[in-house]
């Protein structure tokens, strides 16, 4: 069995105190969207409040072939009979769960128009697909949404209206270091000084090069899965230095050696 496999038993730090908004939003029943860039924590957040209030979680991870039927259903013949079986919106909907859709934004405009029915005040959907039958939601339903900011690839930008269906919105970022530092030690045991000593310094590049990033001085931004990879190698023996260049730098080959010669020049600094 891999580590990676522990990822559910480990414990989320609420440095935010997002888990407040969060269960102000589920008592007053106000949907929540959560921004923030990428690998900050959104997914881990939302998962570990459903599994702390008890509620079945379903998520649809939104891209561009994200289709309706996804969402709404569809209808099935067996033995000459037509059925209709419920997409993920729906299914939530009747059985009052948590629905979590990741990355709104990369929803096309048919699969954003479809919720936006749903999560107006009425909280109801007609299904044309169906008779048009109403479906209305359990009281108990429960949706957050996240989204990247615009500077990622592949986001656009969310129409107006959607936005307004959730009125509660959490902004998380990269944490400040030394709360960084905290969560890493949840993914992974220090061991030495030096070990520490080198994981505060791969935190401090991260900082750089999401400030540098930030600034569109160079291309990619690392997030807290880079930092985290990076704190599991060296733990785990693997030399400071050859640990940056495999985690932070050799990325920035994908722009060509220019950007990569930025930041390993920035690793040598760093890392003797
Ligand atoms: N506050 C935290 N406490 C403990 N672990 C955290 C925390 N924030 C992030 N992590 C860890 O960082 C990694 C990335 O988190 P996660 O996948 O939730 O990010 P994300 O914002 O959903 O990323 P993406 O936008 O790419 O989907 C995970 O391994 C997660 O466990
Ligand atoms: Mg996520």
């Amino acid at each position: 069995m891999s580590a990676a496999a522990n990822e559910s038993n480990i414990e989320y730090i609420d440095w935010n105190n997002a888990f407040e908004t969060l269960r102000k939003a589920y008592q007053l029943g106000i949907f929540v969207l959560i921004i923030g860039p990428k690998g900050t924590g959104k997914t881990t957040l939302v998962r570990k409040f459903a599994s702390e209030i008890n509620k079945q979680l379903s998520s649809v991870n939104f891209s561009l072939r994200t289709r309706e039927s996804h969402l709404i259903g569809t209808n099935t013949i067996d033995n000459g009979q037509i059925n209709f079986v419920n997409g993920i919106l729906v299914h939530s909907m009747t059985q009052g769960d948590m629905l979590y859709l990741d990355e709104l934004n990369a929803a096309e405009p048919d699969v954003l128009l479809r919720l936006d029915e749903a999560l107006d005040d009425r909280r109801q959907i007609v299904l044309k697909e169906f008779h048009g039958q109403t479906i209305k939601a359990n009281q108990d339903w429960f949706v957050i949404g996240t989204i990247n900011p615009l500077s990622h690839v592949g986001t656009k930008e969310l129409p107006p209206q959607i936005l307004s269906r959730f009125p509660i919105r959490i902004m998380l970022d990269y944490p400040p270091e030394e709360t960084e530092l905290e969560i890493i030690r949840k993914h992974v045991n220090l061991g030495s000084a030096s070990v520490e000593d080198s994981i505060r310094s791969a935190i401090k590049l991260a900082s750089n090069l999401r400030r540098a990033a930030s600034l569109e001085e160079i291309f990619y931004s690392p997030s807290l899965r880079e930092t985290i990879a990076y704190s599991k190698l060296v733990a785990t023996g693997t030399n400071a230095k050859v640990a940056a260049e495999i985690v932070f730098a050799n990325v920035y080959h994908q722009w060509g050696e220019v950007e990569y010669r930025k930041v390993m020049d920035i690793i040598a600094s760093i890392f003797i």
